[in-house]
């Protein structure tokens, strides 16, 4: 095995996702601290942002401003290199973390045990199943009263459309949490709470659930519940397969405590030895395979930089194929030439550091003064475009207009950069060349105005617009678009691709224009 091959195939990218607050940063931290990569808890910035009224958005780019170091983490474990993207769980933000999606391999799901799967939950599962990303659950705060364990079960394959395997199964709940039965190692893990600092976990092996020592341990009520629980399991559902999770059609679920640093060693050892290493990617040309030869990589994700004396911005390029080395030409596909990095950057926890060499499966940080928009790819040479980093339809709508018109160059330039950045969509409707800007939250506008002011120099003013939903529209039969686009003139709009979009002002107006024009596809994602 070459070294490129070992390294490529040690590598594990992930991302967690989760409803805010269900335990995504409290889960990060113990996986940190398990890694060595942190010392101590609390190392880790939450990056969550708390507040959402349109005032504190200053707060909320300073929160996105430290994400920036935390957006991936790196750590060792195991022999293998685990990488963790960082995925906003504001929804708001739901964007950046559908488009981290893409660049994960697989994925993993914490639900807060009262709260149940979630709506954001729910999205961002949509999302990985549509990739058929192998996804893991872990269901949090077993240390809280919270809904019964086959009940939840029954959430996530309703709600998320999971096929759920326990592969860890709670002793009790709440006040009476007792720990948990490791059904794939056949043994109990005993809760211990406040273990803040990840001490060894008491586990004691327990291949046969009728040896009376369980009562001896757990008692004498939850002893005889577990084994009950456990048939009942064993009967229900199916017996673990490494091959259907991997292909993203079962999920393991775990239970337990992320501040208590509980079933968190039992997740991550079982992740380790069953997470896919990097995976082939799609691009248009060509499958690309993480070991090939020659690198090849795309920007997921743009950061701007919250530093007012360094207005560059960071992009970030998972690497699929091959190495990528520092101070090397890479061909920069969409604008034809050849660009190099003297300073990669690789995030490791709590610092960034410039790298040499990174390989399939990793994410480096590109300081980029503009050249990239997200989706963009980079290679040793070959024209390849990824697929798979779809816009998706917006939610909210204002009509863009120039509040400076000394500074309309600074407006134009602000508003392209920042839609490269993926902070937005802008659509230009066909009728009278009205600009309109799309976005999947509302906080993104305030973002957008303050942003176009302190970094271009520009004034934008808003005006409302009576949009419900912006879809992409395609048809086989070319004529029949035509005559649609032009028989809905006011409501035709192109993105900035160039791609035709349909403006719907209302849920009716959009289904008479479905009714009355089948020869039409209307999309809610720009790739279809
Ligand atoms: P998020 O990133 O998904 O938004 O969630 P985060 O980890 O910040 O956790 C949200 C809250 O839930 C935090 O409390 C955290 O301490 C708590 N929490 C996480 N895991 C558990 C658990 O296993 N059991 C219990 N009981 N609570 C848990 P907070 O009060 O919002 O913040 P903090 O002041 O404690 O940091």
């Amino acid at each position: 095995m070459t070294k490129q091959t070992s390294e490529i195939a040690r590598r594990r990218t992930f991302g967690i996702v989760a409803h805010p607050d269900a335990g995504k940063t409290t889960l990060t931290e113990k996986l940190l601290l398990f890694g060595g990569a942190i010392q101590e808890a609390g190392a880790v910035k939450s990056n969550k942002i708390k507040k959402s009224t349109t005032s504190d958005f200053m707060e909320i780019e300073r929160q996105r401003g430290i994400s920036v170091a935390t957006s991936v983490m790196a750590f060792d474990y195991a022999e293998k290199k685990i990488n963790i993207l960082d995925t906003p769980g504001h929804k708001d933000f739901a964007e950046d973390t559908y488009r981290t999606l893409t660049a994960v391999d697989s994925v993993i799901v914490v639900i807060d045990v009262a709260k149940g799967v979630e709506e954001q939950t729910e999205k961002l599962v949509e999302v990985c199943r549509m990739r058929k990303t192998p996804v893991i659950v872990f269901i949090n705060k077993m240390d809280r009263p919270g809904k019964e364990a086959f009940d939840l079960l029954d959430e996530v394959e309703q709600k998320l459309l999971l096929k759920a395997v326990p592969l860890s199964w709670p002793i009790g709940m709440g006040d009476r949490f007792k720990g948990v039965y490791n059904l794939f190692e056949e043994r109990i893990v005993l809760f211990r709470p406040d273990n803040k600092q990840g001490r060894p976990e008491e586990t004691i092996e327990f291949t046969d659930l009728q040896d009376p020592e369980l009562e001896k341990l757990i008692g004498e009520d939850a002893a005889e519940e577990l084994r009950e629980e456990i048939e009942m399991i064993r009967g229900v559902y199916p017996k673990f397969n490494h091959d259907t999770y991997l292909r993203g059609e079962v999920s393991p679920v775990f239970f337990g405590s992320a501040v208590n640093n509980f079933g968190v060693k039992e997740l991550l050892d079982c992740f380790v030895r069953i997470a896919p290493a990097p995976q082939p990617r799609p691009t248009e040309e060509r499958q690309v395979k993480p070991d090939e030869n020659q690198f090849a990589g795309f920007v997921f994700k743009i950061h701007a930089n919250m530093d007012p004396r360094h207005r560059d911005r960071i992009a970030f390029l998972r690497i699929c194929a091959g190495t990528f080395e520092r101070n090397t030409n890479y061909l920069h596909v969409r604008q034809g030439r050849k660009l190099k990095f003297a300073n990669p950057t690789s995030f490791m926890a709590d610092r960034k550091e410039v790298i040499d060499l990174a390989y399939a499966g990793d994410v480096v940080g590109l300081y980029d003064s503009g050249n990239f928009k997200i989706g963009d790819t980079l290679t040793e040479g070959e024209e390849l475009h990824f697929k798979g980093i779809p816009s998706f339809s917006p939610e909210q709508f204002r009509r863009v207009m120039n509040g400076d018109p000394l500074k309309s160059k600074q407006l134009a330039k602000g508003i392209d950069q920042l839609m490269d950045e993926g902070v937005a969509q802008l659509f230009t409707r066909e009728v009278d060349n009205a600009q309109i800007i799309g976005t999947v939250g509302a906080l993104q506008f305030d973002v957008i105005q303050y942003r176009l002011e302190h970094e271009y120099g520009a004034t934008v003013l808003y005006e409302p617009i009576n949009l419900y939903k912006a879809l992409w529209v395609t048809s086989s039969d070319e004529d029949a678009l035509r005559a649609f686009s032009e028989r809905r003139r006011q409501q035709i709009a192109v993105d900035k691709e160039g791609r035709l979009v349909y403006l719907a002002d209302s849920a009716w107006t959009l289904q008479m224009a479905r009714d009355n024009h089948p020869e039409i596809a209307f999309h809610l994602t720009s790739e279809h």
